[in-house]
């Protein structure tokens, strides 16, 4: 069994004929028994994304706004209580993706970073974990998330996506408790610096993903993502680990139930 801590059902990149329904059907063929499909603007994809959710057992999703769309969903003015709100329903586990993104150019680092606290915030009001998206702005991410610690009494769970960051950031999550997500990026020729640092994090606090549908693992590289493939993140992790991919499996998915603790309530037993 594995599990998909983060992809998009609903990206356009997964071609106009490629519905959620079909990409969720792969996957549980494929093994892959619960997923979570990520928010990246609550005021286009809130009432999608739920309603996939609703529609099938072990799939959950999260709110909140990418860092690429921060100036877009800005706009919009969301406060902290507007996101908790939206995350009281049953199968929104999770707030984010949200960080900080300076390789791209897509919105204001400003806004970046105001909505990034904000989302912080709202972890810390609901308990919910937060899941970060950091590119090329390690340093300001974990300055933000040490600043917003320093200024609440609630604690604050999260998960670094996708993690494609340096050593120090890695080290800097695991001291606060974080989980580090692998991707497809893991399984690439040219990421050995990347595995090293995969081989540091502790076998409780790794994550898998597919960030479908991008960053297509090994044998599937340079094809369109999809859940299903989320067996191949395991495998490269388990060869590292001298584990089996079920192993790997198991060892993830009891992972992802511990940090996205509300998935539990809705979990279905598969027979
Ligand atoms: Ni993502």
């Amino acid at each position: 069994m594995y599990i998909d801590s983060h992809c998009h059902l609903n990206h356009p990149m997964n071609g106009e004929d490629v519905s959620p329904d079909q990409l969720i059907t792969q996957a549980k063929e494929a093994g892959t028994v619960g997923l979570q499909t990520i928010c990246c603007r609550m005021h286009q994809e809130y009432e999608l994304l739920t309603g996939i959710a609703e529609a099938h057992d072990n799939v959950w999703c999260s709110v909140g706004t990418h860092p690429h769309d921060a100036s877009v969903e800005a706009e919009k003015a969301y406060s902290v209580d507007d996101i908790v709100k939206l995350s009281q329903h049953p199968k929104v586990i999770g707030i984010g993706e949200s960080g900080l993104d300076y390789y791209y150019d897509y919105a204001d680092p400003q806004d970046q970073k105001k909505s990034f606290r904000k989302h912080i915030q709202a972890c810390q009001e609901t308990g919910l974990p937060l899941i970060v998206h950091a590119r090329d702005a390690d340093r300001d991410c974990m300055d933000i998330i040490h600043d917003e610690i320093k200024n609440s009494d609630k604690p604050l769970y999260g998960v670094l996506h996708c993690f494609s960051s340096g050593e120090a950031m890695a080290r800097e999550a695991l001291e606060i408790g974080f989980y580090i997500s692998f991707s497809g990026m893991v399984t690439f020729k040219k990421m050995d610096w990347l595995r090293d640092i995969a081989l540091q994090v502790p076998g409780d606090r790794v994550l898998i993903e597919t960030d479908a549908p991008f960053l297509a693992p090994h044998p599937y590289r340079g094809k369109t993502n999809q859940p299903a493939y989320v067996e191949f993140v395991a495998l490269e992790l388990a060869k590292l680990h001298n584990l089996t991919r079920e192993e790997m499996g198991h060892k993830t998915a009891d992972n992802f139930f511990r940090l996205f603790l509300k998935a539990k309530d809705t979990w279905v037993q598969q027979k």
